[in-house]
């Protein structure tokens, strides 16, 4: 028996809407931000790019984050998400892939953490840096990784990793510091004597030949397109400041100490009115604690002591978080947003987001819990 043509039709339009309908995004369609609540990615899943940092080019945010499993070792790879409003984010896959080389630095079972992607006008490159343990060694590699892209949306190359600045002794460290003192220095921890020989660089002269340690990071580009990288080193005691070279992929040599024995991490750099601003973590590993604030007219230093941003319930805990970056919002003058993670140790992927706005108070970054908000509040 012959269908009439009607029939054809009703089935063509049936499969057109069916086609039309699954190639659409599951966009939940946000137009406020809930910290700590899930939130989705286009596909509908809870957004995996943690310890994160964003790029923004020609209109579109760029998010790139650590993807999580169950544990926090680097299984996938650093993710990469964009949005054009903040609110809404595509999932556009991996931007740097773990590799299948049982013996490449960044093999599936390695840690890759807190990447900051920056582009760079002269080369037109994407660089990446992120902290990098290798595998089977806990966190005692203490290594900062670099890669590089064409694209935002990767494919990034994977170049090398670095104990930074070997042999080259920090710009802010006195003369006498470079040789160790007649008696040695201290073997026994947190003794006044060995919290003095830190200060003086006993960790710094340690690692004077091999390159210093580095572990929480990130990558701040000023103005003039200087990039520099902050890290926490010397047995994350002291945050070590490094200009990088003009094509962002190698360390000048050029590097301060900033808070020698302050135990800071998780840095991130913003600049308004002719200020750096830098908010950081303690140090209590996935645990959260009270948020640091600091202020210089250079990035160099020195740096002044702001104290704890977070203020009202919750802000000795910094609501439950840890800082990874501080946005800028484009099209808005001084307007930032403290981005931060509320790690879940016991199924990493289930790790929240806490963006929040910043605001302020005698010149001094204040950040307030909202259980909702949106960039009006600017
Ligand atoms: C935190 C750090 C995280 C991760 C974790 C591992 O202090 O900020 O990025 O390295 O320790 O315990």
């Amino acid at each position: 028996m012959k269908y009439p043509k009607s029939k054809y039709l009703i089935v063509l339009i049936l499969l057109f809407a069916k086609f039309n309908l699954s190639s659409q995004s599951s966009s939940p369609g946000y137009t406020a931000f809930r910290p700590g609540e899930i939130w989705k990615d286009n596909e509908g899943n809870h957004i995996n790019a943690h310890g994160g940092g964003i790029l923004f080019k020609d209109g579109i945010y760029y998010w790139y984050g650590e993807h999580k499993g169950k544990s926090s070792l680097a299984r996938v790879g650093i993710t990469v998400y964009s949005s054009e409003d903040l609110y809404n984010w595509k999932n556009e896959g991996v931007a740097l892939s773990v590799a299948k080389d049982p013996d490449s630095e960044i093999t599936s079972g390695s840690v890759m953490e807190r990447p900051k992607v920056v582009y760079n006008k002269k080369t037109d490159k994407y660089v990446m840096w992120f902290h990098l343990e290798l595998k089977d060694q806990g966190y005692a590699a203490a290594r900062t990784g670099i890669a590089i892209s064409d694209s935002p949306l990767g494919p990034f190359t994977y170049l090398k990793s670095y104990r930074p600045n070997s042999k080259q002794w920090p710009q802010n460290f006195k003369e006498d510091w470079k040789e160790t003192a007649k008696n040695g220095d201290p073997e026994e921890w947190w003794t006044p004597k060995w919290r003095k020989a830190l200060k003086e660089g006993m960790f710094v002269r340690r690692d004077f030949e091999n390159g210093q340690m580095s572990r929480d990071m990130t990558v701040y580009m000023d103005k003039d397109d200087t990039a520099y990288h902050i890290t926490s080193s010397e047995e994350n005691q002291t945050l070590h400041i490094s200009k990088l070279t003009d094509d962002y992929l190698d360390f000048t040599g050029e590097w301060v100490r900033m808070q020698p024995g302050g135990q800071n991490e998780a840095p991130a750099i913003f600049e308004k009115d002719g200020y750096c601003y830098m908010i950081t973590s303690g140090l209590t590993g996935w645990a959260p604690n009270a948020a640091r604030s600091f202020r210089a007219k250079s990035i160099m230093g020195p740096w002044e002591k702001l104290g704890n941003p977070a203020v009202g319930e919750n802000a000795d805990k910094t609501f439950f978080s840890q800082s990874t970056f501080v946005l800028p919002v484009q099209g808005k003058e001084d307007s930032f947003i403290f981005m931060a993670d509320r790690w879940k140790p016991k199924n990493h992927i289930n790790g929240r987001y806490i963006w929040l706005p910043i605001e302020w108070e005698n010149e001094k970054p204040i950040i307030r819990w909202k259980k909702e908000w949106d960039l009006s509040s600017f």
